[in-house]
């Protein structure tokens, strides 16, 4: 057989990816194989560890065939310089797969423990691991594999859970490896993911609260979270958008895959948007503090026994979204603001879209009793020229997805 036409090649998203996959001891060893064919049919290189356990149930050399490439299995074989080292084998790969990952591999990870050459190679990566469950359904169900995987899950290993059904040692339930389609599915997400609707779209997000200096360690500040701007700015980008954020002083993490700027103050927050442009997208759900005080101290300002506080003089801040929303070459083509009132929640809405020259604004009611400002839900009301949408009561994770999609739509 010739080689394969350019089309054919083009057509695998994952040509040129490696995989290293680790094989560990489990009756559903075999679907690994089955694995290794599709991976490779893809255009995906993989290079197979083998535990001890797992060469019970495959044999290194139905590995080595189907993968076209070297099986290793010990960890000292490795030392030897002609050989490739065990930390250069953990990051030669694009993704480390574990399929099927046992009970016992599971808890090694969770643990840390490094006693051979597939738990140092997971403990040495530098890359993305995908594990593959499989093992009986007492031990899939028991706390100890539970928390392990909690565990895993929140160092962000990624999971193909294992399916129900009945399994090779007769009992039924959850425990049988992922069928290999699901898991090279799982595999092209990560490796390959599809293009997404903003694909090639720059999205510009503000989040958080900012922090007015009154001296150099007192500020005025608000109780934003940053919880919606930064769920905007991770559903933006799960849709393709590449996205800046500029983010106040929050303490939650920043969005993975989105370029975060860190600043304090509203002048700050109004420089990094300006040098962030042009943007095709642009939503602003900081907090911005309305006012800072009109000259900072420069020291500490020290309280003095009989002397009256000092007053502050107040002056207003830039308005960050009128300012980007204003006509102009470089004005995003969708700029969403939000309003977030303890009254008149609507006349505010409608009053700000046409003050600002917004094209949405998304208003919530923020009075303390809704629990809104700083938790983990929102009830919004999307206000455009076109009318007022009310959403339900959801949560900031699904409020900023519904919205990533209505931004695409309206881009589209
Ligand atoms: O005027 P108000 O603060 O209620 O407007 C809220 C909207 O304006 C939000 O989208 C907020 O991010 C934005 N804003 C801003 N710069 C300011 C004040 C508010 O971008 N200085």
């Amino acid at each position: 057989m010739g080689p394969a036409p350019n089309h054919e090649v083009e057509r695998h998203a994952m040509n040129g990816k490696r995989v290293l996959l680790i094989v560990s001891g489990g009756i559903a060893a075999y679907k690994a194989l089955e694995l290794i064919r599709l991976l490779r049919r893809q255009g995906c290189g993989v290079t197979c560890v083998l535990t001890d356990n797992g060469g019970q149930f495959v044999t290194r050399l139905s590995l080595q065939a189907l993968s076209e490439s070297k099986v290793y299995s010990d960890l000292f074989s490795l030392t030897d310089e002609s050989e490739m080292g065990h930390i250069q084998l953990s990051r030669a790969a694009d993704l480390v797969v574990v399929a099927p990952a046992t009970a016992n591999i599971l808890a090694k990870m969770a643990s840390g423990l490094a006693d051979d050459l597939a738990s140092t190679v997971l403990l040495a990566t530098d890359k993305p691991v995908l594990v593959a469950p499989a093992m009986n359904v007492r031990m899939w169900l028991h706390p100890a594999t539970q928390a392990n995987m909690a565990t895993l899950a929140q160092r962000g290993v990624l999971v193909v859970p294992p399916n129900e059904g009945a399994m090779a040692c007769n009992e039924f339930g959850p425990g049988r490896l992922a069928e290999p389609p699901e898991i090279l599915a799982a595999i092209e997400q990560i490796l390959a993911p599809a293009p997404g609707p903003l694909a090639g779209r720059h999205a510009l997000v503000t989040s958080g609260p900012t922090h007015e200096p009154i001296d150099p360690v007192r500020y005025l500040a608000n109780r934003s979270s940053g919880r919606q701007g930064h769920a905007i700015a991770a559903a933006l980008a799960d849709l393709g958008a590449r996205v800046t954020l500029v983010c106040g002083p929050v303490t939650i993490a920043d969005p993975p895959g989105v370029t975060v700027r860190h600043i304090e103050s509203a002048r700050e927050m109004l420089d990094a948007c300006q040098s962030a442009l042009p943007a095709d997208i642009a939503v602003f759900a900081a907090a911005v503090a309305d006012w800072r005080v009109d000259q900072a101290a420069t020291g500490k300002i020290k309280k003095q026994p009989g002397v009256a506080p000092p007053g502050l003089t107040l002056v207003p801040n830039p308005d960050i979204l009128a300012t980007i929303a204003a006509a102009g070459p470089n004005r995003p083509r969708l700029v969403i603001g939000f309003a977030a009132e303890t009254d008149d929640l609507m006349a505010n809405a409608q009053s700000k879209l046409r003050r600002k020259n917004a094209d949405w604004i998304v208003a919530n009611d923020v009075s303390p009793e809704t629990g809104i400002m700083g938790g983990m839900e929102n009830a919004v009301n999307i206000v455009s020229a076109d009318g007022i949408e009310t959403w339900p009561r959801l949560a900031k994770d699904d409020v900023a997805r519904r919205l990533a999609r209505r931004i695409a739509e309206a881009l589209a």
